[in-house]
């Protein structure tokens, strides 16, 4: 029992080091090569692309790996594993970063 609360209290103690290392310049430089073609300026969302900006970083993260791992989570995430299996981890954080900096 010991071990997992000190496992749990370890993950915890490491993981917003990974959660806040995304540099949001960086980040915003990223979104504006090509993400904004779908999602709108700052993720705000166009059309039938969802609105990504103001969500929480661990969601973009999870979203992003996940889509780069090559699954698919709605309808047209083909399009979207096209776009993240060239991303970096660097890129990942700092894209998620930026994103939940906007407005909601
Ligand atoms: C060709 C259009 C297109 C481009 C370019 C694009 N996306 Fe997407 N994105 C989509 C579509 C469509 C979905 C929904 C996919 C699905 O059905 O799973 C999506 C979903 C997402 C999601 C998950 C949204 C949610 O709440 O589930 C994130 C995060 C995301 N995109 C980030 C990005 C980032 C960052 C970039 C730039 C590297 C990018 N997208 C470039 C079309 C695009």
């Amino acid at each position: 029992m010991s071990r997992i609360i000190i496992a749990v209290c370890f993950i915890f103690s490491i993981y917003p080091l990974n959660v806040f290392s995304g540099d949001i310049a960086a980040g915003e430089a990223r979104y504006a090569q090509n993400c904004g073609n779908c999602h709108g300026p700052a993720g705000m969302g166009l059309a039938s692309y969802p609105k990504i900006g103001g969500k929480e970083v661990p969601y973009l993260i999870d979203r992003l790996e996940t889509y780069r791992a090559g699954t698919k989570i709605g309808p047209n995430s083909s399009l979207m594993i096209m776009m993240a299996q060239v991303l970096s981890d660097e890129e990942i954080a700092n894209l998620a970063a930026y994103l939940s900096s906007v407005q909601k």
